[in-house]
């Protein structure tokens, strides 16, 4: 693991205004997230672990704290800036996969080189070496629709990693799963992590895969707190 910080949060805080109550979703959240590293985070239902993913990505916005990925300071970045880094530091797999239905494999691994400007002959290479690194191949032409719920999450890793981002945060990405195709999917993260030295973030409830994660966080009412690991437990 390097001691590299790719993702630095310090006291982010964040509500939702409903009618005339407010309630707060994270309340001063602090952590590092290290290249090479694959974090579980895990609490209950309305924890708010989909926003802090959703905040990492810059997809929201906090109200207060401050969020530096890759060394930039997202609360300085308009939304142009924000979409740059989406397309290229920052990958985000929501937990319906967010694949285009009726697109093919192809074209939905392809999009995210398509609209970053990468010529015809190395986008077709990178999505080639992004399906094959998770299992995929030779379902180029398929339409996500008619793939089963362990190829479409395949299918969404592949298209988080053809960028090769810094950074790759999941949203349960093993909730719907079979045990096989949860290891799979779980053991393709992990390989991330290692291969290219991408810090991996995993929102999940799935306690067959916590084992294979080299830290964990419990958020909890929005209080974020680490999880000794289990060799520090008497
Ligand atoms: N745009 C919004 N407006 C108002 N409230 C919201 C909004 N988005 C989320 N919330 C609320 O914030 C809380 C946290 O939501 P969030 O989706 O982050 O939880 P979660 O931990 O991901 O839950 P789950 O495990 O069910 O996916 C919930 O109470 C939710 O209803
Ligand atoms: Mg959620």
């Amino acid at each position: 693991m390097g001691d590299e910080a790719v993702v630095i949060l310090r006291n982010v805080s964040k509500a939702y205004v409903v009618g005339r109550e407010k309630f707060m979703v994270l309340l001063n959240v602090s952590a590092e997230f290290y290249r090479g590293e694959m974090v579980g985070i895990h609490g209950p239902s309305g924890a708010g672990k989909t926003t802090l993913l959703r905040i990492i990505a810059g997809l929201e916005r906090p109200d207060t704290g401050t969020v530096i990925v890759s060394g930039y300071d997202l609360g300085t970045l308009d939304e142009a800036g924000l979409s740059l880094l989406r397309n290229n530091i920052i990958s985000y797999i929501p937990q319906d996969y967010g694949l285009v239905e009726d697109f093919t494999v192809q074209e939905n691994v392809e999009m995210p080189l398509l609209i970053g400007g990468v010529r015809r002959e190395v986008r077709k290479e990178r999505v080639a070496e992004a399906l094959s690194y998770v299992g995929m191949q030779g379902k180029e032409r398929v339409k996500v629709r008619y793939l089963s719920g362990g190829e479409k999450q395949r299918v969404a890793i592949a298209r988080a990693l053809v960028t090769t981002p810094s950074v790759l945060l999941a949203d349960e990405p093993t909730a719907n799963l079979d045990y096989e195709n949860a290891m799979r999917v779980a053991g393709v993260l992990k390989g991330i992590s290692r291969d290219f030295g991408t810090a991996v973030i995993i929102v999940t409830h799935d306690q067959r895969i916590l084992d294979l994660m080299d830290r964990c966080y419990t958020l909890i009412d929005g209080v974020l707190r680490p999880v000794s690991p289990p060799e520090a437990l008497p």
